[in-house]
């Protein structure tokens, strides 16, 4: 492979939607941010320095970072935040991974403007298992705040409510057509007919989950979170904050004298206030080349609209999630872990915390919000995990004591407790080298049941399993797909059911998981893995580069 050099430049800009002007933090002065292209095989060295007032670190979405994981990005796990004029080098070989990934920051609310595609191309003698497409499109669906994001989060946390939501999901940056003061800020894909096109899609929104379908075209998926999958057709997709998804578009053979509106809208479970707002971006062919005119009229063509589920089709989300397969084909196998070394239990849901002081808080029953994993809300630490373990002041900084099962066992799916309240630490799972591990994510009704789209840093996983109600331990386990299930590195825990994943932990560092939904990180629902090195030069994680950040 080559070296490519970025430069990321955190720099403030102004931008306008829906006739708010705000500041945002901007790389580069682009919202959404740059995009990265690499191919398999490549070393990437992306220098990222901060011009902005607040600390930032920047995130590799779904990039394994064999041996690397001090470039893995996230704040007070593998490193410390880059602070205000400093600049740190994130570098790291891309290693048998290609596809549709993406980066963003990883502090706080700053993801909401700070995100940009990580575009993996395959090796140069390689080639897709499917016909070469005319282009590649990149869709990344964001969304925008009238306001700025860290008031919003910062008040819910001293408040102890719910966030404010969002005043418009976009793509590509752009709200589009169905909101006020919008029409012009529409996206817009033009494509000729008779062709394929290769849709990149990355959901970079904050809180939302999304249904997306463009009117009259159906899309083939091929690719989930930059692994390739058993092609099929779907007329709308399900895509959760942090997932990726590459789709076939196949434009119609002739000009087809109409638009046609392509929308996104939440798939939404829990309880709680939302923005379930649409955005529209316009497919629109270009007319034929002995043609050139039928393009003044464009705006008078009939216009298609999609139809999408209802916000809380569940059985829709069940139905797409269940259609996606590895390829497990000898070119592309799914190395699924056959056997298991370790096994966990982890549920993972929204609880309270007692409100601090005398004070009222604006969470259920006057407490606050919270949420947790195994009844621990994570509590970020002031200095780096990775750097704790790595110099030996783990003591002061974490335990290792992460509980593998939850302690109190409660009809997970059933009645909510009287209880409510979550405890909270800064604990760790530590896992030798090379561990297999099978882990269950049991979504619970201590709030109300809900998706929760988990994330695991470091790792993709096979999604061996998925179902509703409480997990049985006795009859779940014969019904697991250990041939072609698909491969991913986030997977979503349906609402009042459980999800089992497998993966090997090949790659020593600490890994941080946790809820894509931000508000749920906010809250508590993360913890992290410690992988300790294997004793072989190649299984140990080399020391940390010169410039990691300080705290
Ligand atoms: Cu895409 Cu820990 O994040």
């Amino acid at each position: 492979g080559m070296t490519r050099h970025y430069k990321f430049n955190v720099v403030l800009q102004n931008v306008t939607h829906l006739c708010h002007t705000k500041s945002v933090i901007t790389v580069n002065g682009k919202w959404p941010g740059p995009r990265v292209i690499a191919r398999e095989g490549d070393r990437l060295l992306i220098e990222v320095v901060n011009h902005v007032p607040n600390n930032i670190s920047i995130h590799w979405h779904g990039i394994r970072q064999l041996r690397s994981g001090w470039a893995d990005g996230p704040a007070y796990v593998t490193q410390c935040p880059i602070q205000i004029g400093q600049s740190y080098m994130y570098n790291y070989t891309i290693v048998g991974q290609r596809g549709t990934l993406w980066w963003h920051a990883h502090i706080s609310w700053l993801r909401s403007t700070l995100y940009g595609p990580l575009i993996i191309l395959p090796k140069h003698n390689a080639s897709y298992p499917f016909a070469k497409p005319h282009k590649e499109i990149p869709i990344v669906f964001g969304e925008w705040f009238n306001s700025d994001t860290e008031a919003i989060i910062n008040q819910a946390l001293q408040t102890g409510g719910g966030p404010n939501v969002s005043d418009a999901y976009t793509i590509n940056g752009l709200p589009g057509p169905l909101y006020n003061c919008s029409a012009i800020d529409t996206y817009r894909l033009k494509v000729k007919p008779g062709k394929t096109y290769l849709l990149r899609l990355i959901n970079a929104a904050l809180n939302d989950e999304l249904f997306f379908s463009i009117a009259n075209h159906t899309l083939t998926v091929v690719e989930a979170d930059a692994v390739y999958v058993k092609p099929f057709e779907t007329e709308t997709l399900l895509i959760a904050p942090g997932q990726t998804t590459n789709v076939l578009l196949k434009t119609k053979p002739h000009y087809p004298k109409a638009i046609f509106l392509m929308t996104a809208r939440p798939y939404v479970t829990g309880l709680g206030t939302f923005d379930n707002s649409t955005v529209a971006g316009i497919l629109e062919y270009k007319p034929p080349l002995d043609k050139p005119h039928w393009s003044s009229s464009i705006k008078q063509l009939p216009l298609f609209k999609p139809t999408l589920p209802p916000l809380n089709d569940t059985a829709f989300a069940t139905n797409f999630t269940n259609k996606l397969r590895s390829l497990a084909t000898p070119q592309f196998p799914a190395n699924v872990p056959q056997k298991v070394d370790q096994r966990f239990f982890f549920t993972v849901g929204l609880g309270t915390v007692p409100c601090q002081g005398n004070q009222t808080c604006q969470g259920p029953n006057g407490t606050m919000f919270n949420a947790a994993i195994n009844n621990v809300s994570f509590t970020m630490p002031t200095t780096a995990l990775l750097q704790a373990h790595y110099t030996g002041q783990s003591n002061r900084v974490y335990s290792p004591d992460f509980p593998s099962y939850p302690k109190s066992i409660f009809n997970f799916t059933g009645t909510s407790p009287n209880n409510t309240n979550v405890g909270n630490g800064t604990k760790l799972v530590v896992l030798p080298f090379n561990s297999s591990v099978e882990l269950i994510m049991q979504d619970t009704s201590i709030l109300g049941a809900e998706s929760h789209p988990l994330h695991l840093h470091g790792f993709n996983f096979f999604v061996v399993g998925q179902g509703f109600g409480n997990f049985d331990p006795n009859n779940d386990p014969g019904k697991f797909n250990l041939v072609d299930p698909v491969e991913r590195n986030t997977v979503g825990v349906p609402s009042g059911g459980w999800v089992a994943i497998r993966f090997l932990a090949d790659n020593p560092g600490v890994w941080f998981m946790h809820c894509h939904l931000e508000v749920h990180t906010s809250w508590g629902l993360k913890m992290a893995w410690l992988v300790l090195d294997g004793k072989l030069p190649n299984q140990k994680l080399p020391p940390p580069p010169a410039d990691l950040p300080k705290c």
